[in-house]
C-alpha cells in the first residue's frame, strides 16, 4: 500500500527502512524521499516508526 503518494513510497519500503536502522522522519526523509512534497504522508510516516519501536 502507498503511503506516499507524492513519492511513490510503500509501507513495506517504509518497515523495511525502520528494520534497516531508520528510526525518526529525518531518517526515512533521506533515505526514501518521503514527506518531502505535500507532506500528507508524514503522520502516516510516524506513526509506523512508532509501531515499530514499540514492538522493539
Ligand atoms: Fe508524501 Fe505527499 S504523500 S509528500
Amino acid at each position: 500500500m502507498y503511503v506516499c503518494l507524492c513519492k511513490g513510497v510503500t509501507d513495506t519500503q517504509i518497515r523495511d527502512a525502520v528494520t534497516d536502522g531508520a528510526c525518526s522522519m529525518r531518517d526515512l526523509r533521506e533515505r526514501l524521499d518521503v514527506a518531502t512534497q505535500c507532506g500528507k504522508c508524514g503522520r502516516e510516516c510516524k506513526s509506523i516508526i512508532n509501531e515499530y519501536r514499540q514492538s522493539a
